[in-house]
């Protein structure tokens, strides 16, 4: 049973040659996407974290908006490298935008002194795993993706673009589209580094 979601786990990998390739209906992502931020835990069931998810032109006023954030403080000479990267992610189906309320972060440290300096952990660590669980979903429905970070450059830009409350606050940023090229190599550290088992 397990072999079901430890086949996708596998099989996903970092995707930067997207395109724009027919694999699924954008309404099937959507379904996706608020599924996952439905049933992805979060601390004391907070459910802390929030998503944006921009399809066809939303998604190229995100690459956008990094692209004249990034031209303000990248070298002129070095600028078209950033600018083929850059369009490399707007080239796909669109872009997931990850976000944790920091309100609810901060009622949580209120509320629950004990624990405070442990509740911005957690957020972190919960929209990881949502970002994880749409990572893999998205694989799983042959689709890639790759998990980016102009935050926090493009925050202002971003909730002022569309409107999203003051308390949103960005983590990261998932371009997706189709398959059109394979994932880089990967190297593996000896798993006995990195796991123990006692019995
Ligand atoms: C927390 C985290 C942050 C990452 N940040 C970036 C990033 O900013 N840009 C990027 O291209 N890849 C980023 N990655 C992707 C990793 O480089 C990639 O997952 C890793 O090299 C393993 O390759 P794979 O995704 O193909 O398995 C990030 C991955 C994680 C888990």
């Amino acid at each position: 049973m397990s072999d079901a979601l430890i086949g996708p786990i596998k099989k996903r990998r970092s995707i930067y040659t997207i395109g724009k390739r027919k694999v699924i209906s954008e309404e099937k992502i959507e379904k996706i996407v608020s599924t996952l931020i439905q049933y992805v835990p979060s601390a004391y069931n907070s459910q802390s974290s929030r998503v944006v998810l921009l399809f066809g032109g939303e998604s190229s006023k995100f690459w956008n908006i990094t692209k004249e954030t990034l031209r303000k403080i990248v070298p002129a000479d070095s600028f078209e490298k950033t600018e083929k990267k850059l369009a490399g992610f707007d080239s796909g189906y669109g872009t997931i935008l990850f976000f944790e309320d920091q309100k609810t972060v901060n009622d949580l440290m209120t509320n629950f002194p004990l624990f405070k300096d442990n509740f911005p952990l957690w957020s972190c660590q919960s929209v990881g795993m949502l970002q994880f669980a749409v990572w893999t979903a998205l694989e799983a429905e042959g689709l890639g993706a790759s998990l980016q970070h102009y935050n926090p450059l493009v925050d202002d830009a971003v909730k002022k673009e569309w409107k999203l409350p003051e308390d949103w606050r960005l983590f990261a940023e998932m371009p997706f589209g189709s398959v059109e090229g394979p994932a880089g190599p990967k190297d593996f550290l000896p798993i006995e580094t990195r796991f123990k088992v006692f019995r």
